[in-house]
């Protein structure tokens, strides 16, 4: 493959692909594209960005959004430091600044101002105002904006704005099929393969109650920490219990449901 590493190739946290995501993300990094990866919680979505970002030698800066995260939160502010107001880089100034990855997870949650700062970061001008401090920074070549978001969850108030969505190319994320999630949670987990199998069929069978009685799916996340409690010796059905279906749902009727399923899948 044709890859530009810049460093060298240890540590670099495990992914399985499930398609030509590797070679997308490289390629959009190239070409100095801006990327949305869109997809259910759990999937493997921050595992690839950190997989892609060690591989091609960049640092990376991941910001978990949420409600109150505004504009100045990832461009930075005046503090008081000792009687004197300095400016402090927020994490995106700082990622435009040294040419990295700058990763905004759910950046649907964020306030409405965080995208009129991400929109000339995200077109051919590749720049970031900051309004504050009267610069304008001009993003490196290396500089790559990575977006994910989760489009059925919640509402369809918390969507992203066509203007902005358009402005990337993006990558539609689901959960492995289930041969690759075994090996991915064994991997993972310790635990083998053989004692791994039930477990993925049993997610596949609870994510198919998706839109009905659950509103989200056993993620990958869940399966691998199942895994983990029954390869540190847990018995699997309380495993199961703790790790994959009281997660999921609050209902006293839907746990009863799905507890039912759990007998007839998990020995
Ligand atoms: N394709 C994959 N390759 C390796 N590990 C994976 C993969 N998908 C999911 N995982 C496992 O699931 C966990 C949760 O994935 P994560 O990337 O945090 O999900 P998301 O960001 O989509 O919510 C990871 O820490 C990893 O253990
Ligand atoms: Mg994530």
């Amino acid at each position: 493959m044709n890859m530009h590493l810049r460093h060298s190739t240890s540590h670099i946290p495990a992914y399985a692909p499930a398609g030509n995501e590797c070679v997308l993300f490289e390629t959009a990094w190239t070409r100095q594209l801006p990327l949305l990866l869109k997809g259910p919680t759990g999937c493997g979505k921050t595992r690839f960005v950190s997989h892609m970002a060690a591989k091609l030698g960049l640092p990376l800066t991941t910001v978990s959004c949420h409600d109150d995260l505004a504009a100045a939160d990832l461009t930075g502010r005046y503090l008081l430091k000792g009687g004197d107001t300095v400016w402090v880089d927020g994490p995106l100034t700082r990622a435009v600044r040294e040419g990295g990855i700058c990763y905004l997870d759910e950046v649907v949650e964020a306030r409405k101002d965080v995208a009129v700062v991400l929109h000339p970061l995200t077109d051919d001008r590749r720049i970031l105002p900051l309004e504050r401090t009267g610069e304008q920074l001009e993003a490196p070549g290396s500089f790559m904006l990575v977006v994910s978001y989760n489009p059925g969850y919640q509402s369809l108030l918390k969507t992203l704005k066509p203007s902005t969505r358009q402005r990337f190319v993006a990558i539609e994320f689901d959960f492995l099929p289930k041969a690759r999630e075994i090996e991915v949670v064994a991997e993972e987990s310790g635990l083998d393969a053989a004692r791994v199998e039930p477990l993925v069929e049993l997610a596949r069978r609870l994510r198919a109650l998706k839109g009905h009685d659950l509103e989200e799916g056993v993620s990958t996340r869940l399966l691998v920490y199942c895994a983990s409690l029954i390869d540190a010796g847990l018995d699997p059905r309380e495993a199961v219990r703790s790790a994959m279906i009281e997660p999921l749902t609050d209902e006293p009727d839907v746990r009863t449901a799905l507890l039912e399923l759990m007998q007839a899948v998990i020995r």
